[in-house]
């Protein structure tokens, strides 16, 4: 990396700094140019055959992070969390989605909801559990109290106010929804009403192997990467690909030749053959006879491998930092059928190796995020016979960025 590089206001010539500031630097050609520029360098109408991926700043500038989480991540539907978070009444989870802090609850009358969280009064952030159980919402800074289905029930010294209504003054609401065992919000409806339709296929293939019904909650894991979330995205929409070099121990038990994949707007679905035969080992029955990683635009990806269920929430902190939030479950049946001690050691075999692949993925991520920094790279290519799923998703995401350019957002 060599020429002229800024540093927050401080401009830097001397190249052995470059690999000490590298993390913290941008070529100026990048820097310097509008976000517009930078979105509409991704061309949505070249074909695979001769297209080029969307270019670093997608990934490095935090302008660009700030447009997708403006736009695309208010507009879409956006996994927060899972069904068993909020199974039943009074029970919630807190949030954040770019600047808006929200709270999603079972009502008493056992409706999901979910609400803007912050006070009608002095804006304090009303909730500040990440998670819990209650039958009101309480907020800490003047006392103003929510029901859970949002309405203001008490709020202190209103004497003489004018123009106030309760009615009026309930927690902001928020659309959510379900998508299997997923908690979906959208912060700004924009009239589309085709996810149902869309997304069916993938929900009903998923439902076919136990998705929304039949698996049970066994844990969660969280991991804090250094790097953009639309990598992670694109790691697993790569056609196992990347498999035999950066997991070399799964490699050996998933049959890489038979694996298929499918690629929508709002989805991809990578299937493929488990284990091979009379693999009876742990790591075998882990993955069992076959699989299926999918991903919902824009943050939900699944997979679903053997009696395993695990979805992961790709929630993006910064353009170079993304938090993984995954859910594992277990078959009912599996759970049921299973001796204790069987079970136990199951789960803690599976569990250590599926932190082994997160971690090899998690690595290989955070690499090509320093490479994206080279002024060497700018934009990539595509593979056109296995590489539809990341393409369908550039051209789906560029589409949601120049729509969010085009409302001024
Ligand atoms: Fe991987």
């Amino acid at each position: 990396m060599r020429g002229l590089y800024k540093v927050g206001c401080i401009f830097v010539k001397d190249p052995t700094l470059t690999s000490i500031l590298q993390v913290f630097t941008k070529p100026l050609s990048t820097t310097s140019s509008s976000v517009a520029a930078e979105v509409h360098k991704f061309c949505l109408e070249t074909p695979i055959e001769e297209a080029t991926t969307p270019p670093a700043s997608w990934y490095t500038d935090e302008r660009l992070h700030d447009l997708e989480m403006r736009t695309v991540f208010r507009r879409n539907w956006v996994a927060v969390g899972v069904t068993n978070q909020v199974a039943r009444p009074g029970q919630f989870f807190t949030g954040l989605l770019g600047a808006d802090p929200f709270v999603v609850v079972r009502d008493q009358s056992d409706q999901l909801r979910a609400f803007h969280n912050v006070c009608r009064h002095r804006a304090n952030i009303v909730v500040r559990q990440e998670e819990g159980q209650t039958d009101q919402f309480t907020c800490c800074y003047h006392g103003w109290t929510y029901r859970l289905d949002g309405r203001l029930s008490k709020a202190l010294r209103l004497r003489r106010i004018k123009n106030f209504s309760a009615r009026e003054n309930g927690l902001k609401p928020v659309a959510v929804r379900t998508w299997g065992p997923a908690v979906l919000v959208r912060l700004e409806g924009d009239g589309r009403t085709d996810f149902q339709e869309k997304t069916s296929p993938l929900l009903h293939h998923l439902d076919s192997q136990g998705f929304t019904q039949g698996m049970t909650h066994i844990c969660r894991r969280y991991y804090d990467t250094r790097c953009n979330w639309k990598l992670l995205v694109e790691n697993a929409q790569d056609h196992n690909s990347h498999v035999e070099y950066v997991h070399k121990d799964l490699a050996k038990i998933v049959d890489l030749p038979s694996t298929k994949v499918e690629a929508t707007d709002l989805y991809s679905k990578m299937t493929g053959l488990g284990a091979k035969e009379n693999d009876e080992s742990t790591e075998g029955q882990r993955y069992g006879e076959g699989y299926t990683v999918a991903n919902l635009f824009p943050n939900l990806a699944v997979n679903r491998y053997g009696p395993w269920l695990d979805t992961n929430l790709l929630l993006p902190l910064a353009a170079d930092r993304t938090r993984i939030v995954m859910d594992y479950f277990l078959e009912e049946d599996f759970v049921k059928n299973t001796s204790e001690k069987e079970l136990a050691d199951f789960i803690e075999t599976s569990l250590k190796d599926s932190d082994q692949v997160q971690k090899e993925d998690n690595d290989i991520c955070e690499n090509v995020q320093r490479g994206l920094l080279s002024s060497a790279y700018d934009v990539g290519r595509y593979l056109p016979m296995i590489e539809h799923g990341p393409h369908m998703f550039h051209v789906f995401l560029g589409t949601e960025l120049r729509k969010g350019l085009e409302l001024g957002q």
